[in-house]
């Protein structure tokens, strides 16, 4: 899907701004009920990189992007920080990591984009291995500001995630309406 709303600089610099004081703070310390400290994470979508800074007090963090205007930001906010251009669905690196995190990022994608990405994510991820993503949760899908948005259910989510690993965590949250969200964590099969 063409994503223009997140490749303008000042697209970019208004989502920044409207998603700030906005964090993954509670999703990362579900994340970490099952995910060793040290452990190397790729995280999907980084965006502005709160999250990714979050993540880096625990894990040797990959942030990466689709973005190459939030890869700037990325890249210019933290000069040692690793991050590289990666699209969810092709997934195409070399390495093997130990967990994938991504906040909001794979509603952009539609189901068939989401199922090669869980086939991806489970050929990239270590023996054991642990994802853990947020999906908005509703019905069907709409544009907004000019980007593909689907929801999710977790019945759904299940059925795309269990074909390689074994469901953890699959519960509604708070965004900022109640249950708006929902947050899974999976292990990858042995
Ligand atoms: C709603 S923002 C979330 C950003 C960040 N995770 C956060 O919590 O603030 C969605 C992010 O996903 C990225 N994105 C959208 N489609 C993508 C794709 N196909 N591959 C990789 N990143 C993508 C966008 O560039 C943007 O940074």
């Amino acid at each position: 899907m063409s994503q223009e709303y997140y490749k303008t600089k000042e697209s970019v610099k208004e989502y920044i701004r409207l998603a700030s004081g906005v964090d993954g703070n509670e999703l990362i310390n579900r994340l970490k009920e099952f995910l060793p400290a040290d452990s190397t994470v790729l995280e999907i979508g980084s965006g502005p990189g709160t999250d990714w800074k979050l993540l880096c007090k625990d894990y040797k963090v990959t942030g990466s992007d689709s973005s190459l205007e939030f890869l700037s930001h990325l890249t210019s906010s933290h000069p040692t920080g690793k991050f590289i251009e990666l699209d969810a669905v092709s997934l195409s690196v070399n390495e093997q990591y130990d967990g994938i995190y991504s906040n909001k990022v794979l509603h952009h994608l539609k189901d068939n984009e989401l199922i090669d990405s869980i086939e991806r994510q489970n050929e990239i991820l270590n023996s054991g291995g642990i994802v853990c993503h947020s999906f908005w949760k509703g019905k069907g899908s709409e544009i907004f500001k000019g980007l593909f948005v689907n929801y999710h259910s977790e019945l759904l989510l299940r059925d795309f995630f269990e074909k390689y690993f074994e469901i953890l965590v699959l519960e509604n949250y708070a965004e900022f309406d109640e249950d708006d969200s929902i947050i899974l964590i999976a292990k990858k099969r042995l």
